[in-house]
């Protein structure tokens, strides 16, 4: 999933409004949980927020993944080997990707993004860190299969998907993802994907909820951004953050509550909220190891090897695109 906006893929309408926030908006404050898809949580202000969150001491899936890339080099490069093209969902992180890139030696690199000037600006930054690399940026839709420029066509591909991004999704989202992967990546590929780990619902909940506050103004920021750019009157002030462990789901679930009974027009819309009652802005969903083995073994993957950071807080897993096979 993209950390920055960018319109150039997505309609906008004569004022510049965003046809598909506008109407997931709408849609989602209408029903009885209210509730807005997290990828708008990211606007430019989103983007350097969740930037921000990655830096909270309660914020450990950015440095516990990174410490699995730094200390795991030799060990990538025994079972991924060199002269692949490494196949990026998402523009990558000036931090993470360079560590991978490092240590397996591939032919080719390829992010895929749907913003297209983060997208460019991030592959420029990297093909000054690794001048001999080829880069081909595409900017893409990486949810459906993506077309591969020609020049990697016949080379092994890996997939790299960090950040436990997936477990933003609800599981069927997410097996469609590792599905359009397996299509976009092909047979022999292999994927290398971060993925969170369930642990002491207090560890998750502080996660989200940072003592700083940053993560409470990420999500605020949804309610700005639909007052900016929806015509909105939601009383931003009368709405509180709120992180929830939902153990059936395994998963940290985003909420912005009211304090107080409240009503607000949305594109001319009204909308009321009683006191209590919540817009659901985000799922972060987290696996042990037969929950991610058995999401990946839907989404077409078949894992091979499992790394955990020190502390035991978060997973690195290399998987192999299956082949398809008869039962059992
Ligand atoms: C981008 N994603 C993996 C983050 C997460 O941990 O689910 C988004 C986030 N939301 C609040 N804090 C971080």
């Amino acid at each position: 999933m993209t950390k920055n906006n960018s319109m150039s893929l997505v309609d906008l309408d004569e004022g510049g409004v965003h046809h598909a926030f506008r109407s997931d908006v709408l849609e989602g404050l209408s029903q009885r949980q209210k509730a807005v898809p997290a990828r708008w949580l990211y606007d430019d202000a989103g983007s350097e927020l969740f930037e921000d969150i990655t830096k909270v001491p309660e914020y450990y899936p950015t440095r516990a993944e990174r410490s699995i890339l730094e200390e795991r080099g030799a060990e990538f490069r025994e079972l991924i080997g060199p002269d692949r093209a490494v196949v990026e969902f998402g523009s990558g992180s000036s931090l993470k990707t360079p560590l991978l890139l490092s240590a397996i030696d591939p032919a080719a690199y390829v992010p895929l993004d749907i913003a297209g000037d983060f997208l460019r600006a991030s592959a420029a930054e990297l093909q000054a860190k690794f001048p001999d690399l080829a880069v081909y940026p595409i900017e893409a839709d990486f949810m459906r299969r993506v077309e591969l420029p020609t020049a990697v066509a016949d080379m092994a591909k890996l997939g790299f998907f960090p950040g436990s991004t997936i477990g933003n999704m609800v599981a069927r989202t997410a097996v469609d993802l590792l599905r359009s992967m397996r299509e976009t990546l092909g047979d022999g590929s292999q994927l290398l994907i971060g993925m969170d780990l369930i642990k002491d619902p207090a560890v998750l909940e502080a996660a989200y909820d940072d003592a700083a506050g940053v993560t409470a103004e990420f999500n605020l920021n949804l309610a700005r951004r639909i007052n900016r750019e929806l015509d909105g009157t939601i009383p931003v002030e009368a709405l509180h953050h709120e992180a929830r462990w939902e153990d059936i789901f395994a998963r940290v679930e985003m909420h912005l509550v009211a304090d107080r009974d409240i009503e607000f027009e949305v594109c001319d819309q009204t909308f009321r909220m009683a006191k209590g009652e919540s817009i659901h802005t985000e799922n972060s969903h987290k696996f042990d190891e037969r929950s991610s083995t058995m999401l990946l073994l839907a989404g077409g993957w078949t894992p091979v090897k499992r790394w955990l950071d020190a502390e035991e807080r978060f997973s690195l897993i290399l998987a192999d695109a299956s082949e398809p096979r008869n039962a059992p």
